[in-house]
């Protein structure tokens, strides 16, 4: 096996899904409409969807037979317990509550644990986590070891937390700090792994100041495996294994099962400390649902349990990795700058470098995902100045940096299919220096990257 370079899916296709094919004319239609905001089209209209990887992978045969095991009871439904064993054979915290998705775990324990004057210090916040976190009242504060923020900077685990920087922050201000966040992999810092050793690291912090650490879980697997793969010491141990450990380390978790649960919807918060929990059970049943199912039915619940099962495989992980990696690679050799080394369920393509003529407050990263998806009908998604630009004081200012993200659904696009991503990117790039930037003329008071309409500077 070993031999043969070709990547090939561990996997066949069991039913399809069809892709309808527009042209340019259509597509440019299309953004008008849109306002120019890639959220807001018709995904009928879009040829290769990579604007995210939550939600939106292909579940396995395993998994729409389990969804026919689903039982639907109130409370204490059997396929609670099922989805509970299977996360707690991963992570074994005391308590797990079932939510719809991530970012009601976030609004949850962050509702807790937050309010005004509180600070929340994570390696990066991910959108939902700094607005949840913001909705309190409170601070969100990113402490990323500084590799992490040089989209050209090579390093092993480029998600680390600044660990000196924690510290000085706990010095100064532990008593306004009520969690300490680390998210696997960090996401909005290109997708980049987290060390066991730094996890130890920051477990050993947040010891000396009596703080509880709590994963944002979502891609643990992937995280997993980097660490299997690049963190010496720990090449022969199985996945689920070092799944644990960084669970271990930890005292809780909020997590999105669109991602690493390989479902369509759910996610769940889980921790030990039982007074939490008790505080965190009654806002879920104020706006989620019962403790046993949360915001879910008993079939998603089986179905997330499955994906658990599927999800910490070999054979499955090294392909997406290596997969994502094939594009990676592919766009570095057509001369686009991208965040290195790949993450592993996106690849970041680096716009502020690439349209260095644009000016961060005219959106570079907005600029390259519209030409994308006008020439090849490919949606990706602005992570930078629209997305983290505008501050809750009202003022704006260019983010650390303007990046396109392209997220890839788990077992669900082709190596042809990407193999068309990179003609059509490396068309794009060739015409870096004609594209021009973009100004927000509507925009809402949060989360301004989902619904804000654009307009075309020049
Ligand atoms: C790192 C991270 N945290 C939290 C979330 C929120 O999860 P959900 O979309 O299920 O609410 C996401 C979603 O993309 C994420 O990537």
């Amino acid at each position: 096996m070993d031999r043969w370079q070709t990547i090939i899916e561990p996997f066949r296709i069991h039913a399809v899904e069809p892709i309808r094919l527009t042209t340019e004319a259509d597509r440019e239609r299309s953004l008008e409409a849109a306002g120019w905001n890639l959220f807001n089209l018709h995904a009928d209209d879009v040829l290769i969807d990579l604007l995210t990887d939550s939600g939106t992978g292909a579940m396995s045969r395993d998994q729409w037979a389990a969804i026919q095991h689903g039982d639907e009871s109130y409370a204490g439904s059997p396929s609670w317990y099922v989805f509970l064993e299977a996360v707690q054979d991963l992570f074994p915290f005391r308590h797990v509550i079932p939510t719809h998705q991530g970012r009601a775990a976030e609004r949850i324990l962050f509702s807790a644990l937050c309010g005004p004057g509180s600070c929340v210090p994570a390696n990066t916040h991910f959108d939902t986590t700094r607005a949840n976190v913001e909705y309190t009242g409170a601070e969100a504060v990113d402490l990323v070891i500084r590799e992490g923020t040089v989209p050209s900077m090579i390093h092993p685990f480029k998600g680390n937390v600044d660990v000196a920087a924690l510290e000085q922050l706990l010095e100064d201000r532990g008593d306004a700090v009520p969690l300490v966040v680390v998210t696997v992999t960090n996401n909005s810092g290109g997708g980049q792994p987290v060390s066991l050793a730094n996890l130890r690291d920051v477990r050993r912090v947040c010891d000396r100041f009596a703080k509880p650490l709590f994963l944002d879980a979502c891609r643990f697997a992937e995280n997993a495996w980097f660490i299997k793969t690049r963190e010496p010491g720990q090449a022969d141990r199985p996945v689920k294994e070092i799944v644990r450990e960084m669970a271990s380390l930890a005292d809780g978790m909020t997590m999105s099962a669109k991602k690493y649960g390989l479902a369509n919807i759910g996610g769940w918060l889980a921790l030990n400390d039982d007074a939490i929990a008790e505080q965190c059970r009654s806002l879920l049943i104020l706006t989620e649902g019962f403790v046993t199912y949360g915001g879910l039915a008993g079939r998603d619940l089986e179905a997330i349990a499955q994906g658990l099962r599927e999800v910490v495989d070999d054979d499955y992980l090294r392909y997406r990795i290596r997969s994502t990696a094939y594009l990676g690679e592919a766009l570095v050799a057509a001369g686009i700058p991208c965040v290195q080394p790949f993450g592993g369920h996106a690849v970041y393509l680096d716009a502020r470098s690439l349209l260095a003529h644009i000016p961060p407050l005219e959106y570079p990263g907005q600029s390259l995902a519209v030409e994308l998806y006008r020439a090849g009908g490919i949606r990706g998604c602005e992570i930078g100045t629209v997305m983290f630009g505008r501050h809750p004081d009202g003022s704006e200012a260019p983010a650390s940096m303007d990046l396109v993200r392209l997220a890839i659904p788990r077992r669900t696009y082709t190596q042809s299919h990407v193999d068309y991503v990179i003609e059509v990117a490396r068309d794009v790039a060739a015409r870096a220096p004609s594209l021009h930037g973009y100004r927000i003329v509507k925009e809402p008071a949060a989360l301004r990257h989902f619904s804000a309409r654009f307009e075309p500077v020049g």
